[in-house]
C-alpha cells in the first residue's frame, strides 16, 4: 500500500468506492465521533458508550497522530471517515519492538474488505519500520476481528480470563500477535 497525502482510491467486495491515507492531526474530531458510534454498538471495544469523552479522545488521538512513531490510517467515502486503524508504538526501551493495534470500521462499512486491508497497511509499515511484533486484545466472541487477524497472518497468544468487567459481566480477552521478522507473506 503507497499512501500519498490525499488518498489511495479503492473499491469495496459490494462495488463502493473509499480511500484510505494516513491520518492527519485534524482527523481527531471525527476520529473520536467514529470510534463513539462503534462503542454504542456496546460489544467490540473495552470501554463502554459514554465512558471516553469524545473531546478528550480527539485530542488523545489527534496527538498520537502528530507523534511520528505511531502509525495511523484513515479510511474515508464521500468525505467522511468510515474506518480507522491505529498502531501505537511504546518509547520504553524494553517495549519499543513492540506496536499494539487497534481497528475500527464503520457498522455500514463492515464486510467488504476494508478492514483487511488497512491492516494488510499496517503491516507492511510495522515491516518497513523493523518493529517485531505487532500484538492486540480482542473479546472471543468478535469472530470477524479474529477472522481478519488470523487471515492476516495473526496467532492467538493466549487467553487473559475475566479480564475487562462491563455490566455485570466479566469478559475475557484473547491475546493476538503478529511477527513482522517471521512473516513470508507482507
Ligand atoms: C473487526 C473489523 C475491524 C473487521 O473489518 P471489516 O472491514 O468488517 O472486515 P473485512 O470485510 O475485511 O473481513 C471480514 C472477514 O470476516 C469474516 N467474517 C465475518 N463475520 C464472521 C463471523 N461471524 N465468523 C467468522 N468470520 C466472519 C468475513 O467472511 C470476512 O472474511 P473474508 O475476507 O475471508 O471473506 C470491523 O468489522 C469492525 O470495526 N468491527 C467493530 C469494531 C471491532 O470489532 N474492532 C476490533 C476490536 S479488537
Amino acid at each position: 500500500m503507497i499512501l500519498t497525502g490525499s488518498g489511495e482510491a479503492k473499491t469495496a467486495r459490494d462495488g463502493r468506492r473509499w480511500t484510505v491515507r494516513p491520518g492527519r492531526p485534524t482527523d481527531g474530531r471525527a476520529l473520536a465521533r467514529l470510534f463513539a458510534k462503534v462503542r454504542e454498538e456496546g460489544r467490540w471495544l473495552i470501554t463502554t458508550p459514554g465512558s471516553v469523552s469524545e473531546p478528550s479522545e480527539a485530542f488523545w488521538i489527534s496527538e498520537l497522530i502528530r507523534a511520528s512513531e505511531h502509525l495511523a490510517l484513515v479510511a474515508e467515502a464521500d468525505g467522511e471517515a468510515i474506518g480507522n486503524l491505529l498502531i501505537s508504538v511504546d518509547r520504553g526501551r524494553a517495549t519499543e519492538h513492540i506496536g499494539v493495534l487497534s481497528i475500527c470500521i464503520a457498522a455500514e462499512w463492515r464486510d467488504v474488505g476494508i478492514g483487511s486491508e488497512l491492516v494488510a497497511g499496517a503491516q507492511a509499515w510495522a515491516h518497513e519500520k523493523g518493529l517485531r511484533k505487532i500484538s492486540l486484545g480482542v473479546f472471543p466472541d468478535n469472530e470477524r476481528a479474529i477472522a481478519v487477524y488470523e487471515h492476516r497472518g495473526f496467532v492467538r497468544e493466549g487467553v487473559r480470563r475475566q479480564q475487562y468487567r462491563s455490566g455485570d459481566e466479566y469478559r475475557d480477552e484473547v491475546l493476538m500477535a503478529w511477527f513482522p521478522m517471521e512473516a513470508e507473506d507482507r
